[in-house]
């Protein structure tokens, strides 16, 4: 069994080893949180080091034909220790993430460019902001070193780290299903809990409560709980309206814990049972979920996915009475069937990828009616094996019978 230290280590020698020679990483890691916001980690600082620290900067690269790596990180500073606390120190950045070179972020300022006039090219991650928007400290740093060392190319990072981070190792496996666990028991106290009367956001602080009472403090992405035609918004995050009787929930929801995102959707009827119309759609996108998920395997394509889930839209929604052309697929079902899902909720990889062993996708149709007050996704997410694949939210019900069941069963 691996240390955490040597699974980052190992990853940082598999980009090192991705490199030509003299060309140099730069990972810039999130700036210190403001506001009401929580510090969240930069998603490919955390996948080379583990480290949940801000403002932090590593680089990693190629000169002589030997790697290395080094890390910079804020330093403590005695009298602010009583205000924020200790920051991290130079011993435990190496325990954690494996770096035997730890320094402080002044010295990058001071000493990187001499360094950096030994490179060709240099990768670099960095959110883009507008034209009208102040520089942040990673595009401010490539500008300034731009006019100093102008023989320097520079490229986005994506193109080099998509290879590494779109196959998951065992440690990202088991971090994806403790938060699918975490969402899960999120679920189950809704579907115990919900009642018709009830604001879409008190089933949403059910959710919370369960992830928060797990030491799970983030969510992946802003959850989705929207009663009746609020699903047929496929962003609709407002969570503020009432749930009436009859009413079907669409829940799309997804804890991070440890940095992983789950991406879970469930519909259920509020009051426990489906009317006949909700159980003939929603068996319709249950079956073509299983039916795509039932492809997934390595040497398919996203593509290929997509592609089936047309047809089996285009014969499903002919049946409900929905459409007559295939052209018209797209007033009730407009995205998708999935993406990449890791570190990210929309996670590093292409949305044609051919699968691979050690892909994690999401598989999630969705038929959506505005004027019958339905929207109904289901969504589930995959592991891709060797010959095939593994459900890793299978322990969460689907099936009608079984939800009707769990949910009347708290009804009573
Ligand atoms: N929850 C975002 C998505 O399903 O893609
Ligand atoms: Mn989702
Ligand atoms: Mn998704």
């Amino acid at each position: 069994m691996q240390t955490k230290a040597e699974v980052f280590s190992k990853r940082r020698e598999n980009l090192i080893n991705s490199l030509n020679e003299n060309e140099l990483v730069i990972v810039f890691a999130n700036e210190e949180a403001t506001g009401a916001n929580r510090f969240l980690q930069n998603s490919h600082f955390y996948y080379f080091t583990g480290l949940n620290t801000p403002e932090a900067i590593l680089i990693m690269g190629k000169a002589n034909n030997k790697g290395f790596d080094e890390v910079f990180i804020q330093k403590n500073i005695p009298e602010r220790i009583v205000w924020d606390g200790e920051k991290i120190w130079p011993e435990q950045v190496t325990k954690i993430s494996g770096i035997d070179t730890v320094l402080f972020i002044d010295d990058f300022e001071k000493n990187t460019v001499f360094h950096l006039n030994a490179f060709k090219k240099i990768y670099f991650n960095c959110d883009l902001v507008g034209l009208n928007q102040p520089l942040n400290k990673a595009l401010f740093f490539i500008k300034r070193a731009q006019e100093r060392v102008p023989h320097l190319t520079f490229e986005d990072i994506s193109n080099i780290i998509r290879p590494l981070r779109e196959i998951k190792d065992e440690t990202e496996i088991e971090a994806i299903t403790e938060s699918i666990r975490i969402t899960w028991e999120g679920i189950k106290l809704i579907w115990q809990n919900a009642r018709p009367g009830m604001m879409e956001y008190e089933l949403e602080a059910m959710l919370h409560f369960e992830m928060q009472k797990k030491g799970c403090r983030n969510y992946g992405f802003v959850p989705i709980v929207a009663a009746g035609k609020n699903a047929a918004t496929l962003h609709y995050v407002d969570n503020n309206t009432i749930i009436e009787d009859n009413q079907l929930v669409l829940l799309d929801v997804g804890a991070s814990q440890n940095n992983y995102s789950a991406d879970i959707s469930r519909t259920f009827p509020v009051n426990g049972k489906f009317t006949d119309r909700q159980k003939e759609v929603y068996q319709e996108v249950l079956n073509i979920q299983k039916e795509i998920i039932a492809m997934v395997k390595p040497g398919v394509s996203m593509g290929d996915l997509n592609k089936r889930t047309r047809e089996l839209m285009f014969a499903s929604m002919t049946k409900l009475g929905l459409i007559k052309e295939e052209s018209e697929i797209i007033k009730h079902y407009m995205h998708g069937i999935g993406h990449h899902l890791g570190l990210d909720v929309h996670d590093i990889g292409a949305r044609d990828s051919v699968l691979k062993e050690g892909m994690v996708i999401t598989v999630e149709p969705g038929i959506y009616i505005a004027d019958e007050a339905i929207g109904i996704r289901i969504e589930d997410d995959v592991l891709v094996t060797a010959d095939s694949h593994r459900v890793l939210s299978a322990f969460i019900p689907k099936e009608i019978d079984e939800l009707e069941r769990l949910l009347q069963d708290h009804r009573k």
